[in-house]
């Protein structure tokens, strides 16, 4: 057990956003815990990710005059509390019973948007109803209609971008929940997908992994740009592509018409052998200029994590893990206390670095392994 006492209000102390793995770990059933925290096969990349953070450093700037600095944003053209938004995670009824609602709610109430996964075990309708900035992440079905419908609903439900998840032709090897016979409970299931063969997801088969069966049934494996040329055709929301690391890739995101790019390796979920996410933001920059925003993720634990990411030139990062664990610990009490911390370690992060907005952290040196 962690030795943090409880604080006031039934959550946890924790006094950083990393904190929440720790707490986490305590509440949650073993398989339940992998299945987050897992990367696929020997973790390298998930690792990577970590390491590759650790070895940027920012050079701060002295003598400002900052004091309290602002940590808004824009992103996708519109204004929010931080350069933050909450990353697209499957089925968060599986870590609280009150799941993606209440991670949605503290989003909106933290000024940032919330990105409703295809898998969420919520229906998009109802996560969305909450009213803050909703975005919705699609992975490709094999039905072109489902697909077109999940585009449809997630427009009427009042979503105001669309992210397609590029990286996932079939999930990552996720050795831990092969080795847990991995598969979701009964009263989980991906709720905006009734009757796709939610059997398979619930289906435990020892030495494999139900969700993984699950999804390679359901995704359209194969897909091509022509994809989401078509997928620019559908919607005037605006589009986002996550799951790019390779620059070359990027520039055909912004070819397709792409309003950002997601610098992602999934964390280290999907190829073991892809490099860290922050790694290729640099290239990334440079290949797609000013034609489309650059947000990254994989890894980002805090503050300094957002700082790092800023000063190396994206216009923000998603948060996932960290966000997930605090849901587990806590509901939204937890997330909320979450997301405070991550803005004020925001806040420490451009006062340490002499910077009085996320904008002016944009301009800030970095050095990699300095
Ligand atoms: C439990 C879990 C479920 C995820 N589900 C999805 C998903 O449904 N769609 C998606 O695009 N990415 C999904 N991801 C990837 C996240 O959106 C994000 O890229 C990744 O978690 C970022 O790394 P971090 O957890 O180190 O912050 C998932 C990640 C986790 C940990």
């Amino acid at each position: 057990m962690t030795d943090l006492a409880p604080a006031p209000g039934g959550v946890p102390l924790a006094a950083s956003l990393a904190d929440f793995a720790a707490l986490a770990r305590d509440v949650l059933p073993p398989e339940v815990y992998d299945f987050v925290a897992g990367g696929s096969g020997t973790e390298t990349a998930l690792a990577g990710n970590r390491a590759a953070l650790d070895r940027i450093t920012v050079l701060p700037r002295m003598l400002r005059g900052v004091h309290r600095p602002r940590t808004d944003a824009s992103l996708l053209g519109r204004p929010h509390a931080l350069p933050v938004a909450v990353a697209p995670m499957a089925y968060q009824r599986l870590v609280h019973p009150d799941g993606e609602p209440a991670l949605a709610a503290a989003a909106h109430a933290a000024g940032v948007p919330y990105v409703v996964s295809t898998l969420s075990s919520t229906t998009v309708e109802e996560i969305a109803a909450a009213g803050g900035p909703t975005w919705f992440q699609l992975y490709w079905l094999r039905d072109r209609a489902m697909v077109r419908e999940l585009v449809d609903r997630a427009h009427r439900a009042g979503c105001t971008a669309l992210m397609v998840t590029v990286d996932v032709p079939i999930l990552g090897p996720r050795l831990r929940d092969v080795r847990n016979g991995f598969a979701l409970p009964p009263e989980v299931s991906a709720a905006n997908l009734p009757g796709s063969r939610d059997d398979l997801a619930h289906a435990g088969v020892p030495g494999t992994s139900a969700v993984a069966r699950h999804t390679s049934a359901v995704f359209a494996p194969a897909l091509t740009w022509s994809d989401i040329d078509w997928l620019r055709g559908q919607t005037d929301l605006p589009l986002v592509v996550k799951g790019i690391l390779d620059p070359r890739d990027a520039v055909l995101a912004a070819d397709a018409g792409a309003d950002a790019v997601v610098v992602s390796n999934h964390g280290g979920r999907q190829l073991d052998a892809a490099p860290a996410a922050v790694t290729m933001l640099p290239e990334v920059l440079t290949a797609v200029g000013d034609r489309c925003e650059v947000l990254v993720d994989s890894g980002i634990r805090g503050g300094v994590d957002v700082l790092r990411a800023l000063a190396l030139g994206a216009s923000g990062v998603l948060v996932g893990r960290p966000l997930l664990w605090a849901l587990a610990v806590a509901g939204r009490a937890g997330a909320d206390a979450a997301l405070a911390l991550l803005a004020a370690e925001l806040r420490d992060a451009l006062t340490l670095a002499g910077c009085a907005d996320p904008a002016e952290a944009r301009d800030l040196r970095t050095i990699t392994g300095g």
